[in-house]
């Protein structure tokens, strides 16, 4: 849903099909609640997940959703597929249709993904100038050296889109098996980085995304919904703050 703000003047006027000037008397009434607290002020901003009461009734109460999803291989990051079960196949909640996928993971790559209804939460992790990191342990066919920390840091060109991709940091944990973090998600992007050594990647799974950690306890196709402090402090390490 993307998020849509307004004056409460206007938001009211709308919806009671009424004047301005009489949106300030039932103000002035305290005849509105806004997120439990009586609204005094016309330019009062609100959006489509504030909790709107008018004398007593809710007459707007959207909320917001935030669920983490342990994505099996097989299952793919859309809302709709013709052939493949999709993530949102893999979810009970009365409110799956409408969420969307903050981030898509290919058909054979496992792991952290997130979905909401709250289209800023989700801009805000995905848009790479907000340097949100996405953690990747990847398995690979042939061993890795150390030359492969330096490219991955340096960025690559891809000529396809014509861009350098964004710096990476790729940490080598065992001769077939390196943590990779990206703040960007181009296509295929870790396969085609490891592509550029002929090393084929052959398991690639999200473990965590900015400050988030997928449960180790969530069992594969399990899903739970964020805590609000998880939501809240998802983008509070980047990067460059390391
Ligand atoms: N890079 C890939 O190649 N695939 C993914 O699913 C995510 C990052």
């Amino acid at each position: 849903m993307a998020l849509n703000k307004t004056r409460l003047d206007r938001f009211l006027a709308q919806y009671c099909q009424i004047s301005r000037k009489h949106v300030r008397l039932m103000l002035a009434q305290n005849r509105v609640q806004i997120n439990g607290v009586v609204a005094h002020h016309i330019d009062e901003i609100i959006d489509n997940f504030s909790h709107v009461m008018l004398d007593g009734e809710i007459i707007q109460a959207n909320t917001a959703h935030y669920i983490m999803l342990n994505k099996p291989i097989g299952v793919v990051s859309a809302t709709r597929d013709t052939q493949h079960k999709t993530v949102l196949d893999l979810l009970e909640y009365p409110f799956k249709n409408e969420l969307h996928i903050v981030g898509r993971l290919d058909l054979n790559t496992s792991g952290l993904v997130l979905l909401t209804n709250d289209s800023r939460w989700s801009e805000r992790l995905t848009l790479p100038e907000h340097k949100v990191i996405k953690r990747y342990i990847v398995s690979l066919e042939n061993k890795l050296d150390e030359s492969y920390v330096a490219a991955f840091a340096e960025g690559m060109y891809f000529g396809f889109e014509d861009i350098t991709t964004k710096p990476a940091k790729l940490t080598i944990i065992n001769d077939y098996q390196a943590e990779v973090e990206l703040i960007e998600g181009r296509y295929h992007q870790i396969k085609r980085m490891f592509g550029r050594f002929r090393n084929p990647v052959t398991a690639l799974h999200r473990c965590a995304i900015g400050n988030l950690q997928l449960d180790s306890e969530l069992a594969l196709s399990a899903s739970r919904s964020l805590t609000a402090l998880e939501v809240k402090n998802i983008t509070q390490i980047s990067m460059l703050d390391q």
